[in-house]
């Protein structure tokens, strides 16, 4: 198959990190007889800090004729926060209608994770974030800005439609992983009655359909104690936009740190965006100290979205190979290679397993 990719390196060592995806990519792509047409836009921070421009329209519209997307980092030391954020990554999200943020957490062979006495075999868990509703939907505002008396909203936006549509594919990806197949719902129904309260009712609505799937409900905050105390208890996680942001860095720094976490903002009926989740590390910039891992794993979901399992099968033998056998750390400048000379040795690695 012959695949057109949009490619947005980015910020800070987004480019460094989506070289290496790159390299990743073509290395598996001949065997099973894939094509790749990479096509590369600048958009990021310099691109603001020049013309003003975050994500034209004209480039959304362009974007939509991909296959998929590939992002490195958004985020510059130069522009404040929020302006690159909105207008680049959410954007994104929202006007592609990628209402799936997936982030898979697993802990490869090898790799240290800060909990004691748990394996590989306790970390292997997904979480479905939904991703273009809730508290990032913008509806909001303030009243007497700047004033003693200033009044901030931020309201969380819940529909029944778009709260069905990620517990479908929640559900569903429960039952296509055949691990545990279990699909926990977090939220705060507790107090969020409201928004929390339409989760659970729609969660247990849609349940009947999924009789293979077992159900369980987690409050978000108990979530995070047991993220850390028992994450074997875990197979598939789904919850809204903001407690999804939140219980993915937790997730993240479970299996091993930001060079390692990969992210698909995904819209099963259009064009998903494939990312590593930890930002562009402006600090580490050009020096190629930061870990490719993540990027390289989002290339893998790539690939495992457009339905090419194989090739996607092999990077993932890469990437546990290299963990396992020739990094020290998965940290920023202890790995004990270079971010090119890790990406060489999966690259190799992925082909081999070909
Ligand atoms: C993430 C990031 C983004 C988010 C920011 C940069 C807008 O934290 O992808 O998790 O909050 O979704
Ligand atoms: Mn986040």
């Amino acid at each position: 198959m012959s695949y057109r990719i949009a490619v947005i390196p980015g910020d800070g060592t987004g480019p460094e990190v989506v070289a290496e995806g790159l390299k990743v990519l073509k290395a598996v792509a001949g065997p099973p007889g894939i094509k790749f047409d990479f096509h590369s836009y600048d958009l990021g921070g310099e691109r603001y800090l020049h013309t003003g421009e975050t994500l034209p329209d004209s480039v959304v519209e362009e974007l939509r004729g991909f296959n998929a997307i590939y992002l490195g980092a958004i985020g510059h030391p130069d522009v404040q926060p929020g302006i690159l954020e909105k207008g680049i990554l959410l954007k994104a999200r929202f006007e592609l209608d990628q209402y799936i943020n997936l982030r898979p957490v697993i802990l490869y062979p090898g790799v240290d994770t800060p909990l004691k006495d748990k394996g590989p075999e306790d970390i292997e868990f997904v979480v479905v974030r939904e991703n273009t509703e809730g508290l990032y939907a913008g509806a909001g505002g303030h009243l007497k800005y700047g004033t003693p008396d200033e009044v901030a909203i931020q309201t969380s936006i819940n529909t029944r439609k778009g709260v069905d549509r990620c517990l479908k594919f929640a559900f569903e990806m429960a039952r296509k992983r055949n691990k545990d197949k279990k699909l926990t719902l977090v939220a705060k129904t507790n107090v969020l009655t409201f928004a929390s309260g339409l989760w659970f009712r729609a969660f247990e609505a849609m349940a009947p359909q999924y009789p293979d799937i077992t159900t369980d409900y987690a409050h978000v905050d108990a979530t995070c104690m047991w993220f850390v105390k028992n994450p074997e208890w875990f197979d598939v996680v789904v919850t809204d936009n903001m407690f999804g942001d939140i219980i993915t860095d937790l997730g993240a720094i479970i299996q091993g740190g930001m060079g390692v976490a990969a992210g698909g903002n995904i819209n099963p009926e259009g064009v998903s965006m494939f990312e590593p989740i930890g930002g562009s590390a402006p600090k580490y910039t050009g020096l190629q100290v930061v870990n490719p891992i993540a990027a390289i794993a989002a290339a893998q979901m790539m690939l495992e979205t457009l339905g090419e399992e194989k090739a996607a099968k092999a990077i993932e033998a890469g990437i546990k190979k290299c963990a396992a056998q020739d990094m020290k750390s998965m940290a920023a400048g202890k790995m004990g290679l270079t971010t090119g000379q890790v990406g060489d040795k999966i690259a190799q690695y992925a082909a081999e397993a070909l």
